[in-house]
């Protein structure tokens, strides 16, 4: 990949940089909408693409089991089989497995977890997670990391060999050219494990493309959460991307790009559209309410999205939203389009050098009380 860091915050560490891979470039800091299972639910690759979003996310954990590897070999790969011609990450699948599969054992040779579809015990390793990610053909990989709640240091040390044998494996394939291994930061809260971690990882700087942050978003406390990312923005090399994995929140996704973060992704934005939420400004607005029967009003006259600029107003989606999908859908293109304009001010206020001017402004909208 080609990374170029363009301009910087002068009072905090904000950054924007140029990110050119395979399919295209991509301008961060930017926030990553997730298609787990090769969509972004209720909408086609095509909708994605024209609200201006360049990279996606994919789940090795989910495309492994359902399409498969044969599918998508069949169809060259993950980005022909869902029709995205843009970019796309794909995570290496520990994380999911752990969240989602009720017998996982972590073993030092990979993670061993039940089949939900067969029942068989199967074994994800790190050279198996990479090769799978390989087929599907992300332009950003990520390493199998071990993400266990209870014994963080040695999931921490784990993690840091896990990442020996993914670049060793990447390495081999031939693929560094189009595709860009990430590793992935563990230690949890503590700012020890931290440390030795990232000293480890940094190590390894020319084996991978980039890195995450990892292990967060699991609802610490914020303060924790910042301080966890404000010492890993401080010690990861400038020259390479940095990625907090699972954050979505506005507020919080603006806090990480002033401590340095560059990429971002949660399903929160999609997730809650779903569940009848419309991200404004102004902060949330949940279009089950009744308030909102009687307001031909759209969610935000100023937003540029289909559904805003379509006039589709509050009264509607709200008549709909408990019971039409198409509501569902129509909140998704907003909230997407909410999650691209608010990173986007952040690359042009850090651009034009008043980062600290739109953080200002755009706190006091969100948590003003004039909506
Ligand atoms: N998604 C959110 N947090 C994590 C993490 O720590 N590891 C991986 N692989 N994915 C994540
Ligand atoms: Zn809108």
């Amino acid at each position: 990949m080609e990374f170029e860091v363009l301009a910087k915050c002068h009072t905090t560490r904000a950054r924007v940089s140029r990110m050119k891979l395979a399919h295209g470039i991509t301008m961060l800091p930017t926030f990553m909408p997730v298609a787990t299972q090769a969509a972004i639910k209720g909408l086609t690759s095509e909708q994605v693409e024209s609200l201006g979003v360049s990279l996606i996310l994919n789940n090795t954990y989910h495309l492994n089991l359902r399409p498969g590897l044969k599918i998508l070999r069949a169809a060259g790969g993950a980005h022909n089989f869902q029709r995205w011609n843009r970019n796309l990450l794909t995570d290496s699948g520990g994380f999911q497995l752990v969240s989602l599969s009720k017998f996982t054992t972590i073993t030092e040779e990979g993670a061993l977890f039940e089949s939900p579809f067969t029942g068989e015990p199967t074994m994800l390793t790190p050279e198996e997670s990479i090769s799978i990610q390989h087929t599907i053909g992300a332009d950003i990989i990520m390493q199998l990391d071990d993400v266990v709640g209870p014994r963080v240091g040695e999931a921490m040390e784990r993690s840091i060999r896990w990442l020996d044998r993914c670049i060793a494996h990447h390495r081999s394939s031939g693929k560094e050219d189009t595709q860009n291994l990430f590793a992935i930061v563990q230690g949890g809260l503590d700012p020890q494990l931290r440390d030795r971690c990232l000293d480890e990882m940094i190590k390894r700087k020319d084996g991978v493309a980039g890195f995450a942050i990892g292990g967060l978003s699991g609802g610490e406390e914020k303060d924790v959460f910042w301080r966890v990312i404000k010492q890993c923005t401080g010690k990861l090399p400038e020259d390479r991307p940095r990625y907090s994995m699972g954050v979505g929140f506005a507020e919080d996704l603006l806090v990480c790009v002033a401590l340095g973060v560059d990429m971002a992704d949660c399903v929160f934005p999609t997730r809650t559209a779903r569940f009848g939420v419309a991200l404004t400004h102004r902060g949330p607005l949940n279009l089950r309410l009744s308030k909102h029967a009687k307001d031909l009003r759209p969610i935000d006259a100023a937003c540029p999205c289909p559904t805003c600029s379509d006039g589709t107003s509050r009264a509607i989606l709200h008549h709909t939203v408990t019971h039409e999908t198409a509501a569902a859908h129509a909140l998704t293109l907003h909230n997407i389009t909410f999650q691209a304009q608010v990173m986007g001010r952040a690359r042009t206020a850090i651009m034009n050098g008043t980062f600290p001017d739109y953080l200002k402004t755009f706190f006091a909208e969100y948590f003003g009380d004039d909506g």
